[in-house]
């Protein structure tokens, strides 16, 4: 099933290969969650749930195309700065191509399954004293010292694989409702989505498929701790100002100084989109929200439902909008946080009667 007609490679027409390294990665869900869908109030709602990706996250759409295009230039060692997830994908997609990785994390603020997968996937792992942004500052500087090939947002051809993030979400939203979505909202870190799906969405509209008034609104969601882009957003700044202390609960979008905000602030801009900061405790809120309904999203992820139902509180999402809500990684990848939000197991002792004793207390 590596073939050309399933998942991120359907869209070979639109990538720079026909083919790449792949697992196989996309052809993600789009759920419907009809009691969510009620308790937010709006027309229509689906979440697509990128943590259904090989390795449990978004990132493997762009590394199929990152590590193909590696492939290609012949180099035999790749590199990233991580919050975890990138990590993940670039170990197990870099393993595939059989090439070495290397991966850069801020110390004690990655969640655990996404280090266990790094290490079992075989990439060697730094653990910097430092943020996200300085991982980044210091694996730009490797590369440019020719120690390994970049494969951070920053590397346009993993924006070309997440492209198609949004062209599932046009095809598979069109095909129950007959339109387009108005609205996509999504997690923030380093803007990378942002960037991708904005661009696929122009190449769709200068190819004619889509009108450019049918382009949904990119609506991004930052956490309060780390909002760089939603401060640009509201103050109409062209440029970020770099967060030097973040601090959030939901470590994959623990950043301060969004590499791709150039590409990502005209995309929320021209869509007629908007950017908005939630809270820990409503992120926590909504990450229980999802998983009562049985979608298992991490933090970060569930930030997009959490800046949803701000934007519907403040009226700035209207009622009759139809609305897909990205959730970027899974539940797995946060078992410490998980824990956190769902409570924890009560311990019995090994005896039938003290087990019903117990249920009834
Ligand atoms: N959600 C999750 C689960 C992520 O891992 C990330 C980014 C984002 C959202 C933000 O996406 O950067 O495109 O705006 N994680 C990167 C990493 C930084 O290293 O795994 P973005």
């Amino acid at each position: 099933t590596d073939g050309p007609d399933r998942g991120v490679w359907r869209y070979r027409e639109g990538l720079p290969f026909d083919l790449g390294v792949t697992l196989p990665e996309g052809d993600t869900p789009l759920h419907r969650v009809p009691r969510i869908e009620e308790a937010v109030g709006v027309d229509a709602l689906r979440f697509k749930h990128e943590g259904m990706n090989p390795t449990g996250s978004f990132k493997d759409r762009g590394m199929t195309v990152g590590v193909r295009v590696a492939k290609e230039l012949g180099v035999g060692a790749l590199a990233c700065a991580s919050t975890g997830n990138t990590s993940a994908a670039l170990a197990a997609y870099g393993g595939r191509g059989g090439m070495q990785t290397l991966v850069l994390l801020p110390e004690g603020k990655v969640a655990a399954g996404k280090i266990a997968q790094a290490s079992l996937h075989g990439a060697r792992i730094l653990e910097v004293d430092g943020n996200f942004d300085a991982c980044l500052d210091i694996v730009q500087e490797l590369a440019a010292r020719g120690e390994a090939y970049l494969l951070n947002s920053l590397n346009p051809f993993r924006l070309e694989g997440q492209k198609t993030i949004g062209f599932e979400i046009l095809e598979e939203f069109y095909a129950d409702y007959g339109v387009f979505p108005d609205r996509i909202v999504l997690p923030v870190g380093n803007a990378g989505n942002t960037s991708a799906l904005y661009k696929g969405f122009r190449e769709l509209v200068q190819s004619g498929a889509l009108d450019p008034d049918e382009v949904p609104k990119l609506t991004g969601v930052q956490a309060e701790g780390a909002a760089p882009m939603v401060e640009a957003v509201e103050e109409g700044n062209d440029e970020i100002r770099r967060w030097e202390d973040v601090e959030t609960r939901a470590t994959a979008i623990r950043i301060g100084n969004p590499v791709n905000a150039p590409k990502a602030l005209p995309g929320i801009r021209n869509t007629g989109g908007t950017a908005v900061a939630v809270s820990d405790p409503e992120i926590t809120a909504a990450q229980r929200h999802l998983a009562s309904e049985g979608v298992g999203v991490e933090p970060a992820s569930a930030a997009s439902l959490a800046g949803l139902k701000k934007l519907r509180r403040e009226g700035v999402v209207d009622d009759d909008e139809r609305v897909v809500c990205l959730t970027t990684g899974h539940l797995l990848k946060d078992p410490d946080a998980a824990y956190e939000a769902g409570g924890d197991p009560e311990p019995v002792p090994n005896d039938a009667d003290a087990v019903v004793d117990h249920l009834h207390d």
